[in-house]
């Protein structure tokens, strides 16, 4: 029987892979601390398909002491995922991103070399993707290739960023120059970390490093979760708070995309074992905030209140990412377009 561990398996993305996952027919196991408020919620939706879960901690080794051996891979998200908390909280942001990882890698090496398959960021990448020009449209900012300043802009830069996106080439090092927030940095050495288990000790790791993924189960805040957010405070009449212009642009997958996506790459673990894949919805799926509010604002009702405020530190104007690489290596496609995939959200926070 296919068998599959998800740490972080009661938050949002791990709800949507493990109730998939056992729709396919696998043996799920989520170990998961519960420290993300409402996911207990979530936990109730996974006990109900017999689902097991673990509460624990990847940070201690004990608790992964209490995991399966004979899986077919782990799938690992446990993580602080947001960027306000990594600046508030670096020390507790460094021991769940980048220790925790380390303590699942290295379960996963002394146990018969399980596959691990890791939840990495865009956020490694610094906001050196800002040294792209924009142009200012209407509601979105818009990247302008033609006016870039070949002088300023490394080489390295120019071979990881086109029209289609963001691709794995872009420098995770941005040799000094621009910061990435404490996440970025948590993330990108657990991402450094999990290259190395495959090079020096042949572990089948692979590497997702993704961008705003959305959907269903997700308990979004102010701090993460920009989408599910935005719907729950037009559902609720809460005020939106803006940083920056609100033009910022963004790729969009949804939840049951990504899910699809890391049982495939289960799956098809010799295909993609030691490689690293930018995840997201791509260049045809992509959304600004104001063009989220201003579907939001159709749904009837109040219309959303917004406060404009700096914008945040180590934001990236557009991120896109290009993913013709996971799109080649394994056949995928994203199927949810973002406003049906709004709507989805919608419905199930109007319900709750
Ligand atoms: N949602 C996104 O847009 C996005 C984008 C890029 C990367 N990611 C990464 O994907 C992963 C999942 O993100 P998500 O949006 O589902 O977040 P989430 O907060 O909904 O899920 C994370 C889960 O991990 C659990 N957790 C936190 N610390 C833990 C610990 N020390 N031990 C065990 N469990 C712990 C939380 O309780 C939560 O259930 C994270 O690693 C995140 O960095 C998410």
């Amino acid at each position: 029987m296919k068998s599959v561990v998800i740490t972080g398996g009661c938050g949002f993305i791990g709800t949507n892979i493990a109730l998939i996952a056992k729709k396919k027919g696998y043996k799920v196991v989520v170990l998961d601390s519960l420290i993300r408020p409402h996911t207990e919620e979530n936990a109730e939706n996974l006990k109900k398909e017999k689902i097991e879960i673990i509460r624990g901690d990847v940070r201690n080794v004990e608790d992964l002491e209490r995991l399966p051996r004979k899986i077919s891979g782990i799938i690992h998200l446990a993580a602080n995922p947001g960027i306000p908390w990594s600046i508030q909280r670096p020390l507790y942001d460094f021991s769940v991103n980048t220790k925790g990882t380390l303590n699942v890698l290295e379960f996963a090496r002394s146990n018969g070399l399980i596959p691990v398959i890791f939840a990495s960021t865009n956020k490694i990448y610094s906001e050196e993707i800002n040294l792209v020009p924009t142009v200012i449209n209407k509601r979105r900012l818009i990247w302008d290739f033609k006016k870039i300043n070949k002088k300023k802009v490394r080489n390295a830069v120019l071979e990881g960023i086109s029209s289609a996106g963001v691709n794995e080439n872009f420098p995770m090092d941005s040799s000094g120059g621009y910061p990435h927030s404490p996440y970025g940095v948590s993330k990108a050495s657990a991402d450094l970390y999990c290259q190395e288990y495959f090079h020096i000790y042949s572990l089948p790791t692979v590497i997702n490093r993704m961008s705003c993924i959305y959907g269903l189960y997700q308990k979004g805040v102010e701090d993460q979760g920009w989408l599910d957010w935005f719907v729950r405070a037009k559902i609720e009449g809460l005020p939106l708070n803006i940083y920056g212009n609100g033009k910022q642009v963004r790729d969009c997958l949804f939840g049951t995309d990504v899910a699809e996506l890391y049982l495939k790459e289960l799956e098809n673990i010799n295909k993609v074992k030691g490689q690293v894949f930018n995840i997201g919805g791509g260049i045809k799926k992509t959304a600004s905030l104001l063009e989220v509010i201003d579907y939001l604002n159709k749904k009837g009702g109040k219309k959303l209140v917004l406060k404009f405020k700096s914008w945040r530190p180590a934001d990236q104007k557009i991120y896109i990412s290009d993913v013709s690489k996971i799109k080649k290596t394994l056949n995928w496609q994203p199927k949810v377009d973002v406003w049906s995939g709004i709507d989805q959200i919608w419905n199930q926070n109007k319900g709750d």
